[in-house]
């Protein structure tokens, strides 16, 4: 589980200010000072534990959300609610040059991280190789473990969150489409470093990240969740593979409702 730093003071101003009230009017309805939800706004004082259900109530939030707790999961969770597959079926083009690198002549396992509703998952199962994926969504994973079902392959997903999960185990491919961009910049490297470490000898590490282009116009999707979002530096990526070999970079304008930029990298170590 994911707990950014407390910004409960934050949360409720927002929430307070989108419900249209007063400090004055939170206040009486918790039966307590307006100073009180002052203090609580300006992060000089943190609601009560008693206090935090009827605030979220109040506020028609969750403690979990007071608390800072990440909006990413219910928000994915929501745009995977469908019957219909959000990413669509297609894989990933990357996962192509992923295969022209390390073809499936044996089951080499694969680690697909933040693998979303399953597609490039399966589609790698489908061709051969030895899948495991996670996602922090519950949704998502429901609905990849339908997909794989439904292709007669089998791929170890599992729910987890990048911020808890460590890798305990070696994969010949590691690979990550769109999802870096939630760790912030502080927490990159050693996340990168803990991948190529996990990696087999000439194994695969393929990513695709969101890139800062400040005057690239940004998609519906990309606006949402703004402070959970850290797009990477142009360059960013080299820095922390500097000692492997590589092979392939693409730069992309997403011109879809997760819009955005993204950059394809692929390097073996
Ligand atoms: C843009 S989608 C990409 C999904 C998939 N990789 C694809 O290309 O179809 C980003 C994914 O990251 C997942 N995600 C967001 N935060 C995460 C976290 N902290 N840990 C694991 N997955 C996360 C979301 O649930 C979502 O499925």
């Amino acid at each position: 589980m994911r707990i950014d730093n407390l910004k409960t003071g934050e949360v409720i101003c927002k929430r307070r200010k989108e419900l249209g009230l007063t400090q004055n009017q939170l206040a009486k309805s918790l039966n307590i000072s307006f100073q009180a939800v002052s203090k609580w706004e300006n992060n000089t004082a943190y609601p009560d534990i008693e206090m935090l259900p009827k605030l979220a109530v109040a506020l028609n939030t969750t403690v979990d959300a007071l608390l800072g707790y990440s909006s990413v999961v219910t928000d994915y969770d929501k745009r995977y609610n469908t019957e219909e597959y959000y990413w669509g079926l297609m894989p990933n083009r990357i996962c192509y040059d992923i295969m022209k690198i390390l073809p499936p002549i044996k089951p080499y396992r694969v680690l697909d991280i933040g693998c979303g509703e399953g597609k490039d998952a399966v589609f790698f199962a489908k061709c051969g190789y030895a899948v495991t994926a996670f996602d922090i969504s519950e949704q998502g994973i429901e609905k990849a473990k339908k997909l794989a079902e439904h292709n007669k392959v089998e791929v170890g997903f599992f729910k987890a969150d990048i911020f808890d999960y460590r890798l305990d185990t070696e994969y010949d491919i590691i690979f990550s489409s769109g999802v870096l961009h939630f760790l912030p910049d502080t927490d990159r490297k050693e996340f990168c470093d803990c991948m190529k470490v996990h990696t087999t000898e000439n194994g695969i590490n393929a990513l695709n990240v969101f890139v800062q282009k400040p005057f690239i116009t940004r998609a519906p999707d990309e606006t949402r969740d703004e402070e959970k979002r850290h797009p990477w530096l142009s360059g960013e990526l080299f820095e922390c593979y500097h000692d492997w070999l590589f092979h392939i970079c693409r730069e992309e304008i997403f011109d879809c409702n997760s819009g955005g930029y993204h950059i394809n990298i692929v390097w073996t170590r």
